[in-house]
Parts: C-alpha cells; structure tokens; sequence
C-alpha cells in the first residue's frame, strides 16, 4: 500500500474494478476489470467511445458510486467499502468534481454558487467571496457573478461549475466532458486555467473527454473501449478507439 505524501505515491490507484448495471431483466457490464494508477500532479485524459465507461470509472473513483468488484485506493486508503460518512468526508476534503451535466443550483447567482463549497469547507482556507471572485474572473466570467445560470449559456455555466470545483482548491480534480459545451477560445481558457492549478498546487486532474485537441494536452491518455483500458499509444489508435 502507498503511504500518505511520498512524492511518486498513486494519488488513485483502481484494481479490478468492475461495475454492473441491472437494466430491466438484463445487466450491463459497464466496467470489466479496470486496473489504472494515477500518480501525484499528473493530468490524465480519459478517452472512449459512448458507453465506454468512461463517467462510470469517474463516479466509482470519486466515490459516488461503489465498484461490484475490485478495489479504489485514494491516497493509500481503499475507499471502495467506506461509510457514507466517511467517504463524504474524503470527497469534501480530496475530490473536485466536474460534472458532464453542470449541476449549478438554479436559485444562486454564479458567485454564490462557487461561495458555497468555500463556506461549507470545516477548515475553509480562503475567504469565500474573495476566492469566488478571483476564480470567475481567471475564467472570464468577471461580468457575469451575479447572474443566474438560467441567465448563462452553456459555456459560462460549465465555466461556473469548473470555479466551483477548484473553490476549496482539491488535491485531486475530476472533469466529466469539461470542454463539451465550449466554443474553441473558451475551451483553451479552461485547459490553460486546469494547467495553471496544476503547476501551482500539484493538483492531480483525471479528464473524461471526447476532444482530442484537449486529451492531447494530459500528459497521459487511458483509453477506454467497452468497460476495459485498451493499449492505444499512437494517436491514431486514440482516434479508431474514439471513431473519430
Ligand atoms: N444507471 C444505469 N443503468 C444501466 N446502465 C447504465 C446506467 N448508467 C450507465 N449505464 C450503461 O453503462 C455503460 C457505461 O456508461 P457510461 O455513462 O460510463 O459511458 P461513457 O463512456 O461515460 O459514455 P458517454 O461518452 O456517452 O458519456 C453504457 O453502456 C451505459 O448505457
Ligand atoms: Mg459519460
């Protein structure tokens, strides 16, 4: 098992994991034994035709979900068997989610809806409102904090949530389709802003994506077709393994 802080420790570390699904009177084997590492600082894309497993693997290492099978290390500690409890806990402190759907509250402006992780944090390390701030105006949404997402594009409420995400600035960072609804520029914004965190705090990024220009911006990319890792090195094979 890894020890907690050593520099080349896996920050995730998954054996075995499968995940089935009942539908109706059948079962759908959504994930078929994924054995993946994922170390400190590393900026992972994970590639896939639909279906593939792809936000299954996401839930399952963040642990909304809990595996049929195998194992999730997070930081050394099996997390797949946890309490409720606990693993909330774990989420609060470690985990920044992206959702593929952005599930910003509709009732809260943008600055309130990027206040709100801040202010719940037991050990907050910023000033909610200042940290807000500054995140919305690092992804050019600097005159848009008091709208309602209902107010927003697509674009800017996938940005709000990317804020959210990094409000209490976790060591690890898990994006569902983070570019999926982003013209080009603000795609760039946030593949810049997601590298910037990264040089910053070491924060550890797993991105589930259907771009390749982003995927190619990980310094690695698991490539998932039909719930297992396949071997594909070569962009070409990212590309057939995608039908792009
Ligand atoms: N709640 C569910 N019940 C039954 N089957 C499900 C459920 N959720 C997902 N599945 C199935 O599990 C498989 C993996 O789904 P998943 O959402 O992980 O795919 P994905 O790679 O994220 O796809 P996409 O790129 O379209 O988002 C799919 O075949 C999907 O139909
Ligand atoms: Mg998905």
């Amino acid at each position: 098992m890894s020890q907690n802080g050593t520099a080349d420790a896996a920050v995730i570390r998954t054996r075995g994991l499968t995940k089935d699904l009942p539908l109706g009177a059948t079962v759908v084997h959504a994930l078929r034994g994924v054995d993946l590492d994922i170390h400190r600082g590393e900026i992972v894309g994970v590639v896939g035709p639909s279906g593939s497993g792809k936000s299954t693997l996401l839930g399952l290492i963040g642990g909304l979900d809990k595996p049929t099978h195998g194992t999730i290390e997070i930081d050394g500690v099996e997390i797949s068997r946890m309490s409720e409890d606990r693993l909330t806990e774990i989420r609060n402190e470690k985990i920044g989610f992206i959702f593929q759907f952005f599930n910003l509250i509709p009732t809260l402006t943008a600055l309130e809806n990027v206040t709100l992780p801040i202010q719940f944090a037991r050990r907050a390390r910023f000033s909610p409102d200042k940290r807000a701030r500054e995140l919305l105006d690092l992804l050019g949404l600097k005159d848009r904090m008091h709208h309602r997402p209902n107010q927003l594009s697509g674009g800017q409420q996938q940005r709000v949530a990317i804020a959210r995400a990094l409000a209490n600035n976790p060591p690890l960072l898990l994006a569902d389709e983070p570019t999926g609804n982003l013209d080009t520029e603000s795609g760039r914004i946030v593949i810049e802003t997601l590298q910037n965190i990264r040089s910053e705090t070491g924060t550890t990024v797993v991105i589930v994506t259907h771009d390749l220009e982003l995927a190619k911006k990980a310094d690695r990319i698991v490539t998932l077709v039909d719930g297992r890792i396949v071997d594909a090195k070569k962009t070409s094979e990212i590309r057939a393994a995608l039908s792009l």
